[in-house]
C-alpha cells in the first residue's frame, strides 16, 4: 500500500501502491503514517520521496469509502505530520495529483512534477471543497485568484513553473471576492459548493492559518451533510453505471463487443446534421457527409469548416478538415461502417432513405437515425438487416451537447448497440441506451412537464412566473423561455401530425378536450399568429429582433391569455412557485416511472443522466428521479393524486402503479428500485 526503500544511501522513497490510481484508502494512509515515520527515525535518511507507482502520483480519496464509515488514520493530521517532518519531503508527481492526492503534495515542502502531470481539485464537482488543507495551502503557494479558479472549478491544469503564478494576495481583496461571489452565484444556480469554496479561499486570503483550517472544517461540515453533495455524489456514480447498459432480453455491455468504426456517414446536413459531421470528425473518424439540396450542402460546408476551426483554436490543435468529403449522392456511402441519417422528421422521406441505405451499402454497415420521436423498429422494417439498426438520438447543438439517447428497437442486435454506445463515448458524449417508444425517454417526460406549463397558463400564471420558478429551482431555461429558443413550430408540426392540432382534428370538438383529454391550443394559437419564439422575434416573449436572445414581457401575450381565459370561461386564480414545480415536475417524474415499468429505461439512473446532461436538470439536484427519492415518493404520490383529483381529465397527473409499488413497499433507496420493477414483470 506503502512501499519503503532507501535509494542513493541516503534517500527514504515512499512509493503509494494501489492500483489503478493509488487511491488514498485507509490502507494507503496507515502506509504513508508509518513509513514516514520510519523515514524519519532514520539517522542514515537525509531525505524523503513520495511518488505514486506505475506512473500516476495519486487521484485523490479512495471513492470506495464515500458514505462508509471511515477507518484508519485521518488525511488532514497525516498531512500536518509531513509538512512538521524535520527532514525535507518531496512529491514527485507523475500522471495525476488529484484531490487529496494534490493536498498531500502540497502538504511536502517540495513538489516536482513530469510537465505532462495533470493537478486538480475536483472535489467541488461533488459537492464538497478539498478539506485536507486543500484551500488553505494552495492559495498560500500560488495566490488568491489562481487558487479561486482551481478551486471553484474543479478543473485540472498541468503542471506549471512557479515563474507563471500569479502574484499573491491582491490589494483590491474585498472587490474580488464580492465579484467572484456574484459570478460564481450566478453561475452554480443554486449550487452550495463553489459558493462555500470562496469563503473558504477568503478565509485563506483574511485569516492566519488555524482559522482558515477551523472555517474550512466548518464550511466542509454544512456541505458533508447537505443533500447537494449526495445528489453531485450520485450523479458521478450514475454517470458511469450507464455506460454499464442492458437490454430486457438480457444483453449487456460486458458480453456485447462492439466492431470499429473507422468510416461514418451523415445524411442530411441541416442544423443536426452538420453538428454530427462536426463530432465525428472531431473524434478522428473519416466522414462522407450527403445533403440532397446544393444551395443546403454549401452552406453546410461553410458552417461546418467555421466550426471545426472554432473547435480547434479553442483546443490548440489543427482543425480536421481534411476528415470530411461532401456530396449530393446518397450513393457516396457504399462503404462507410456507419451511417447516421438527420433528414427531416418525416416518416415518408425517413423509410425512403433507409430502403435507399440497404441497396447501397455493404453488407454489416450499421445504418442509424437521429429521429427525435419516430419508430426506430419501423425504420429497420425498411431493410434487409434490421438488427443494425438503432437511434443515435443526438441533441442540438450535437457537437457540443454531451447526451446521446442509444434507441434499441425490438430487433436491434447487442453488437449493434454496443458500436454506437461505444461510438458515443469516444465521441465524447454520455451515452445511455433506451428502447423505442415515441419520444424515447427524453421527450417523452418532456411532453407532460410542457402539458402542466400551459394549463397553468389557461389557469392564471404567466410564462414570467412559470419561468421563474423553474429558474430558480436550477433549470438554466424555464420552460417557455426554452420553448422560444428550439421553435413554438417544432411542436406544433408533431401536434398536428398527432391529429392534436387543427386542421388536423375533427371540427366540431371541444377547442380544450382533444381525444377525450384535457388539451391546450395556446401554442397552436401562437403559431397561428406566426409567432414562432426568437426566430420571428415573437413568441410566449417578445425580442428586439429576430434571432435576438433577450426575452422581454410581452403585454401583447398578457391580454391575449386574459381574452383567451374569458373567452372560456376559465377565472383566473393566483399561482404559486410550489405549483408550478408540483406540477410541472411531478407530471414528468410520474412519466419517468412510466418509462421504468415499462422497461425503456433499465433504471433511474439512466433517466436522471439524460436528464442533467440533455435537459438541464440542475446536477446538484441529481436528475429527477433522484429528486423524486429525495422528496420522499410517499409526497410525490400523495401530490399526484391530490391533483389528479382536481384535474381528472389529465391522465399525466394520474399517480403510474410502479410509483403506488414502490411507495407500498416502504419506498426504498433508489438503487433497490430494480427489484421492485423486476418483480413487478414478473407478475404482469
Ligand atoms: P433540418 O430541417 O435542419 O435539416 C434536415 C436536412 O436534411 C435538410 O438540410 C434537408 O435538405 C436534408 N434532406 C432532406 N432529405 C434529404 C435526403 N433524401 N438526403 C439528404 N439530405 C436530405 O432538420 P434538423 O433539425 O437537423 O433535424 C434532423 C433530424 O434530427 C430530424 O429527424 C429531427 O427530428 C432530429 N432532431 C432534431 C433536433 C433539433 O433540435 N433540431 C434534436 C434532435 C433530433
Amino acid at each position: 500500500m506503502a512501499k519503503y526503500s532507501r535509494v542513493s544511501e541516503s534517500v527514504g522513497l515512499i512509493t503509494l501502491q494501489n492500483p489503478p490510481v493509488n487511491a488514498l484508502s485507509a490502507a494507503v494512509r496507515q502506509g504513508i503514517v508509518d513509513t514516514v515515520e520510519r523515514a524519519l527515525s532514520d539517522p542514515k535518511v537525509k531525505s524523503v520521496v513520495i511518488c505514486g507507482q506505475n506512473g500516476i502520483f495519486c487521484g485523490g480519496a479512495d471513492i470506495k469509502e464515500f458514505g462508509t464509515n471511515m477507518s484508519g488514520p485521518l488525511l488532514v493530521p497525516m498531512i500536518h505530520a509531513i509538512e512538521a517532518a524535520n527532514k525535507p519531503v518531496v512529491a514527485a508527481i507523475e500522471g495525476s495529483a488529484l484531490g487529496g492526492g494534490l493536498e498531500l503534495a502540497l502538504g511536502c515542502h517540495y513538489r516536482i512534477a513530469h510537465s505532462k502531470a495533470r493537478l486538480g481539485l475536483p472535489e467541488v464537482t461533488l459537492g464538497l471543497l478539498p478539506a485536507a488543507g486543500g484551500t488553505q495551502r494552495l492559495p498560500r503557494l500560488i495566490g488568491v485568484p489562481a487558487a479561486l479558479d482551481l478551486i471553484t472549478t474543479g478543473k485540472p491544469l498541468d503542471a506549471r513553473r512557479i515563474s507563471t503564478y500569479p502574484c499573491p494576495r491582491p490589494s483590491d481583496l474585498d472587490a474580488l471576492f464580492e465579484g467572484v461571489m456574484e459570478k460564481v452565484r450566478q453561475s452554480a444556480r443554486g449550487a452550495i459548493a463553489p459558493v462555500a469554496c470562496v469563503q473558504a479561499v477568503r478565509a485563506a486570503a483574511t485569516q492566519p492559518y488555524t482559522q482558515g483550517m477551523e472555517r474550512e472544517k466548518e464550511l466542509m461540515a454544512t456541505l458533508f451533510t447537505s443533500g447537494q453533495a449526495r445528489a453531485l455524489q450520485y450523479c458521478f456514480f450514475a454517470q458511469r453505471a450507464v455506460s454499464r447498459w442492458s437490454m430486457p432480453n438480457g444483453a449487456r455491455w460486458d458480453t456485447s463487443k462492439p466492431r470499429p468504426v473507422h468510416k461514418a456517414a451523415v445524411i442530411g446536413l441541416g442544423t443536426m446534421g452538420r453538428g454530427i459531421t462536426v463530432a465525428l470528425a472531431q473524434t478522428g473518424l473519416s466522414v462522407i457527409a450527403v445533403e440532397t439540396q446544393e444551395k443546403q450542402l454549401m452552406d453546410a460546408k461553410q458552417a461546418v469548416s467555421g466550426m471545426l476551426e472554432r473547435g480547434a483554436r479553442r483546443r490548440g490543435v489543427a482543425p480536421a478538415l481534411d476528415k470530411i468529403s461532401y456530396s449530393h449522392d446518397i450513393q457516396a456511402v457504399a462503404d462507410v461502417d456507419l451511417v447516421i441519417e438527420a433528414v427531416f422528421e418525416d416518416m415518408g422521406l425517413k423509410k425512403k432513405v433507409f430502403q435507399q441505405l440497404a441497396s447501397i451499402c455493404r453488407p454489416g454497415t450499421f445504418l442509424c437515425t437521429n429521429t427525435s420521436a419516430l419508430d426506430v423498429d419501423h425504420l429497420a422494417s425498411q431493410t434487409h438487416n434490421p438488427e443494425l439498426v438503432v437511434g443515435m438520438h443526438f441533441f442540438a447543438p450535437a457537437h457540443v451537447m454531451k447526451l446521446l439517447e442509444v434507441v434499441y428497437g425490438p430487433r436491434s442486435s447487442p453488437q449493434a448497440v454496443a458500436t454506437a454506445m461505444q461510438l458515443g463515448k469516444k465521441m465524447g458524449k454520455v451515452s445511455v441506451a433506451v428502447g423505442n417508444c415515441p419520444g424515447f425517454v427524453g421527450n417523452r417526460m418532456l411532453k407532460p412537464y410542457m402539458e402542466q406549463a400551459f394549463f397553468l397558463l389557461e389557469e392564471g400564471a404567466t410564462p414570467e412566473l412559470v419561468d421563474r420558478a423553474l429558474e430558480e429551482f436550477g433549470f438554466p431555461m424555464g420552460v417557455f423561455r426554452m420553448s422560444d429558443l428550439s421553435g413554438l413550430d417544432v411542436g406544433w408540426r408533431v401536434r398536428k401530425g398527432d391529429g392534436l392540432a387543427e386542421p388536423g382534428a375533427p371540427s366540431g370538438q371541444p377547442a380544450r378536450i382533444r381525444q377525450g383529454r384535457r388539451y391546450s391550443p395556446l401554442g397552436d394559437l401562437l403559431c397561428e399568429q406566426g409567432r414562432f419564439g426568437q426566430k420571428t422575434g415573437q413568441g410566449w416573449y417578445q425580442y428586439n429582433k429576430p434571432g435576438s436572445q433577450v426575452a422581454r414581457s410581452d403585454p401583447w401575450l398578457h391580454s391575449f391569455l386574459e381574452g383567451y381565459r374569458a373567452q372560456h370561461g376559465l377565472v383566473a386564480r393566483r399561482i404559486d412557485n410550489q405549483e408550478v414545480l408540483d406540477r410541472c415536475l411531478y407530471a414528468l417524474i410520474n412519466e419517468g416511472f412510466r418509462i421504468l415499468e415499462d422497461g425503456i429505461a433499465a433504471g433511474p439512473e439512466d433517466i436522471d443522466m439524460i436528464y442533467v446532461f440533455g435537459y438541464g436538470w440542475p446536477r446538484h439536484r441529481g436528475g429527477p428521479m433522484f429528486y423524486a427519492s429525495m422528496v420522499g415518493l410517499g409526497k410525490v404520490l400523495e401530490r399526484l393524486e391530490h391533483y389528479h383529483q382536481a384535474h381528472p381529465d389529465v391522465p399525466y397527473l394520474k399517480p403510474c402503479s410502479l410509483l403506488w409499488r414502490l411507495v407500498a413497499s416502504g419506498s426504498p433507496p433508489l438503487h433497490k428500485w430494480r427489484e421492485v420493477i423486476r418483480k413487478l414483470h414478473s407478475q404482469l
